[in-house]
């Protein structure tokens, strides 16, 4: 059963969440964590999709939010394309397939940041993929625009792949 992580990330904390979380799932199955910007539109033989990005704006990012991401740094950022356009553009998502949807975000309460994983999650069953576990959301500094995952967030979004893992092998897929 292949496993894929696709992660989007301007400034590299989700791609740092996106990691830990391949990390945990180590051992669930062939796992490969890919930028969205080289995601596949295919994914049949995918037994496991987990996809997560930054929130914008509340949201998933934009055009327009990334070009303001892109603004604030001096250096490329890591994502190109978004997940909300990887998502919508989809081919073939086989019916019936376990999914889960992560973000990164401020940590405040979400009422007040919104959550891109929210977004995803509702695109992902309106794909028809079964979600496995409930949305998560791991928290970035605030002391820069691109202070990175807030100490401790990476361990904890390695425990979240290690359920994803667990709750898989519990539902015998
Ligand atoms: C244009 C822009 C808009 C943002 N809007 C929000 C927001 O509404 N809520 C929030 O919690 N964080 C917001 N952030 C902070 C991002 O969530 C943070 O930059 C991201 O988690 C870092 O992940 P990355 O390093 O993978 O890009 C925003 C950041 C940018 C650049």
């Amino acid at each position: 059963m292949r496993i894929l992580v696709i992660f989007e990330s301007m400034f590299g904390a989700t791609e740092k969440a996106a990691e830990a979380i391949g990390r945990g799932l180590a051992g669930a199955g062939p796992l490969e964590v890919v930028n969205v910007d080289k995601a596949p539109r295919d994914l049949t033989g995918v037994g496991l999709l987990v996809v997560g990005g930054p929130t914008h704006a509340h949201a998933m990012s934009r055009a327009s939010t990334r070009k303001s991401a892109k603004g604030q740094v001096a250096y490329p950022t890591r994502s190109q394309t978004g997940i909300r356009e990887w998502l919508d553009a989809l081919d073939t998502v086989p019916a019936g397939s376990a999914a889960a949807a992560f973000d990164t975000r401020i940590d405040k309460p979400r009422v007040f940041t919104g959550a891109a994983s929210l977004g995803v999650a509702k695109r992902l069953r309106r794909r028809g993929c079964r979600l496995v576990l409930p949305a998560e959301s791991f928290f970035v500094g605030t002391g820069t625009i691109d202070a990175g995952l807030e100490p401790g967030e990476a361990e904890r979004a390695e425990a979240w792949g290690a359920a994803l893992g667990a709750a898989l092998a519990r539902a015998g897929t």
